[in-house]
């Protein structure tokens, strides 16, 4: 199906998104019927060709795609404003993942693409959801979280929670160790060697994933290495990760943990303020809800006493 999109917000990083809106364009997906631009409140429709002559008439359409960071909530509410209602709203910046299914998008509001996993990144801030697949590895990434650049080496899965922060050179290593058992008299990599080799000289295979929480901060050139799938590495909600650091073992929500192996240097908060900001879990929230309560985020005591009830 190609479905008809107005485009708004022909300025801030439409530049950066047009060659995206071109490729689904070209892939018979998308048929852009009209540019809009916002003046003051008021939306101004533009010809899809021309650009330049004002629309007097809106023509018929599926969704709207909005190119903006900064703009984009405010973007979006005058559109709702508008009755337009917002699973008819398509970020732009989700068009930026590579190999995208745009159908996915637009029905399921989850951007899938694919995944380099020797260097992936997630720069789209996008609200909706993404997933990144090879085949054989996954990472899941929640909406408005970024990773600068990252490396996968083995294979598994990946999740991020949401307003994720992920500074340049993250490594997520999946290696399972199965083929070096250096419980048997050699340690060498069995599958290497030129003969069949007994199903119990290796260890048990398994599935490996590292699960990544809500409102994470991980410094720059951070190593993960992932357990199996049954018992993942488990980053917890408000972590921040120090740059340069190894982590081999859970963090708990809200520790700042650094070195190799990572350690706990300290916590964030208090204890109470940690609990009381694991029961709210503000990143479940609307993005009405966070924008309307944003003016708390400094202020600990008052956005705990409004909503810790
Ligand atoms: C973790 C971090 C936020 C701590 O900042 P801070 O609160 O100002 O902490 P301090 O510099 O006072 O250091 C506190 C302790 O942590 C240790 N520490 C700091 N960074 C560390 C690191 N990368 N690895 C191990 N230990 C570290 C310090 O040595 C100090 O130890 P001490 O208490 O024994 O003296 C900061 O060090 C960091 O790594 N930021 C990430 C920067 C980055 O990579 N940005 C990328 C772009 S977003």
């Amino acid at each position: 199906m190609t479905y008809k999109a107005l485009i708004f917000g022909v300025d801030d990083i439409f530049n950066e998104l047009q060659p995206f809106y071109d490729e689904q364009v070209k892939r018979g997906n998308l048929e852009i019927v009209a540019y809009a631009v916002f003046d003051d409140d008021i939306v101004q429709l533009f010809d899809a060709e021309q650009r330049g002559g004002v629309l007097d008439n809106t023509p018929e359409f599926h969704l709207a795609i909005i190119s903006s960071h900064k703009n984009f909530y405010r973007r979006m509410k005058l559109l709702e404003a508008q009755n337009l209602p917002r699973k008819k709203i398509i970020d732009g910046r989700a068009l930026k993942i590579p190999d995208l299914d745009f159908k996915r998008l637009v029905d399921e509001g989850i951007a899938y693409g694919s995944l380099n996993k020797k260097l992936f990144q997630d720069m789209t801030h996008a609200l909706c959801p993404r997933i990144l697949s090879d085949g054989t590895s996954t990472v899941e990434i929640g909406s408005k979280s970024y990773l600068v650049s990252a490396a996968i080496e083995g294979s598994g899965r990946v999740s991020v929670g949401k307003f994720c922060s992920v500074a340049k050179g993250a490594l997520f290593n999946m290696w399972p160790t199965v083929d070096h058992n250096y419980r048997n008299v050699s340690s060498y990599a069995l599958t290497r060697i030129d003969w069949d080799v007994p199903e119990k000289f290796f260890l048990p295979n398994g599935t490996r994933q590292i699960n990544i929480g809500n409102d994470v901060w991980i410094g720059r050139g951070c190593v993960f290495k992932a357990t199996t799938s049954d018992k993942p590495l488990v980053i917890g909600d408000g972590a921040v990760i120090a740059s340069d650091s190894v982590i081999v073992k859970n963090v708990p929500p809200y520790a700042i943990v650094g070195g190799n192996p990572s350690k706990i240097i300290k916590f964030r908060f208090a204890e109470d303020v940690i609990e009381a900001f694991l029961r709210i879990k503000w990143w479940n929230w609307s993005l009405d809800k966070i924008h309307d309560n944003f003016r708390y985020f400094n202020d600990i005591d008052k956005f705990i006493s409004i909503h810790d009830v």
